[in-house]
């Protein structure tokens, strides 16, 4: 049985989770550094005994395998306990210890987001999810009838759903194209955006990493064809914030969307926006805010009484994340992703919608299998093996989507490998 005790005695070697007990993130990253020594992320990558202290680090349910991070994680206990102290302590004199005490410590989060991101702590703005980030900016911005707005259509439905509502209100005009699943290379996903370019076209949006394959887009060179025609380019980044190590200058962009309670692991309704100063006074918050906060990024923040918990405790998780840090999560995803779909594509019928080529794509996977629809096999893993995934049937794709996470063992992947091989070869019982 692992037991505390035992786990700081193995945390020499894999020192992170004893790290991530203490809330300074300075001492976690010199604390893994030293257990880790400077071995490269692709060979932890493969160290059962580094991961193990991730796995122990979560109270997920484990009689179910759960290969459905994509939507949303589960925590860290870290983090859950951060966010259950705060809410006892709000809940002892709300109007006092919530609005006086915690709330005000939203600051030093926004700095430590900022400092990961890579940008000024001004910048950035602490939201409830990736689609309130995004909404902000695409329902914020001044647009007249009959402009563009381009996007592809493996782009998030919600997204889509809110550009249509434009359309129908301010009468806008929404364009989508097509993406090859996966492309031949990252440039020929910069030639869609631009080929699909017309004079009207005022902004475009671009997943950093689609929901439907886990496609990775060339954001930076998106949107340094965007700032060169004048439009202006808004990035969905739900899927790829804290999955895997770049900064704002590796984008390039001038606004970032993202969620927290993905791939950060922070508290479910955490969310993250990004807008470059000067064009901050160009968005009109989803609700209102003074003219004074017109260039204050906190007008996106203008929410009414909400919990302090939630984003209070996303220091934590940026505690843990930083504590394994982010090129080795990403090298650990990568080697996930080809354990199962190394076993799973020589099954007959196969397609993987995904690239395996890294600069491709990070932990998601998706594949398919010729006539048998993705729907079908989900009930199953559920029905018969208790293994969560979930179905995509989304414009060209149609199959699983597999998500693991940093506390998936080998073990329950193997598992899911195990059921599928079954599930395709013997047919699956009515
Ligand atoms: C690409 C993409 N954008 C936006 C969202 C919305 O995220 P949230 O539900 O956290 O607002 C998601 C959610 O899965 C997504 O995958």
């Amino acid at each position: 049985m692992i037991t505390r005790r035992s786990l700081f005695a193995t945390s020499l070697a894999t020192p992170f989770l004893a790290a991530a007990f203490r809330s300074d993130g300075a001492s976690i990253l010199s604390a893994a550094v030293r257990g880790a020594g400077n071995r490269p992320a692709e060979d932890l990558a493969m160290d059962e005994d580094f991961w193990l202290e991730a796995q122990n680090a979560f109270t997920v349910d484990r009689s179910y395998i759960n290969l459905n991070n994509g939507g949303v994680s589960p925590s860290p206990r870290i983090v859950q306990e951060s966010m259950k102290r705060a809410l006892d302590y709000s809940n002892q004199a709300p109007v006092y210890h919530m609005w006086q005490i915690l709330e005000p410590q939203i600051e030093s989060v926004r700095t430590r987001l900022a400092a990961t991101f890579g940008c000024d702590r001004e910048e950035i703005a602490i939201t409830r999810n990736a689609s309130e980030s995004l909404e902000n900016v695409m329902l914020g911005m001044d647009l007249k009838p009959g402009d563009e707005v381009l996007t592809t259509l493996q782009d998030y439905p919600r997204m889509i759903t809110t550009w249509k509502q434009r359309e129908r209100r301010d009468k806008i005009v929404l364009k989508q194209f097509p993406i090859p699943t996966p492309p031949g290379d990252l440039s020929e996903l910069t030639r869609l955006f631009e080929k699909n370019i017309t004079p009207r076209t005022k902004v475009m949006l671009v997943s950093q990493i689609t929901f439907s394959s886990g496609q990775i887009f060339p954001v930076r060179d998106i949107c340094r064809l965007g700032r060169s025609r004048g439009i202006e380019v808004i990035v969905d980044g739900a899927h790829a914030f804290a999955l895997y190590p770049f900064t704002r200058d590796d984008l390039d962009c001038d606004y970032y969307g993202t969620s927290l309670h993905k791939w950060l692991l922070a508290p479910h309704g955490t969310g993250m926006l990004y807008v470059r100063k000067n064009k901050i006074a160009n968005i009109w918050p989803l609700m209102a805010a003074g003219e004074k906060q017109d260039n204050d990024i906190r007008k996106f923040e203008e929410i009414g009484t909400h919990p302090a918990a939630n984003h209070n405790a996303i220091a934590d998780a940026l505690t843990f994340h930083d504590g394994i840090g982010a090129a080795r999560k990403a090298a650990r995803f990568r080697y996930l992703k080809l354990r199962w779909a190394s076993r799973l594509k020589q099954l007959p019928g196969a397609r993987m919608y995904t690239s395996l080529d890294p600069a491709q794509s990070v932990a998601i996977g998706v594949i398919g299998f010729e006539g048998v629809p993705p729907e079908k096999l989900v009930g199953h893993l559920f029905n018969k093996h208790r293994i969560i995934v979930t179905g995509i049937n989304y414009d060209n794709v149609h199959g699983l989507r597999i998500t693991p996470n940093v506390y998936t063992t080998l073990g329950e992947i193997d598992m899911f490998c195990d059921a599928m091989e079954k599930a395709i070869r013997e047919g699956i019982p009515a």
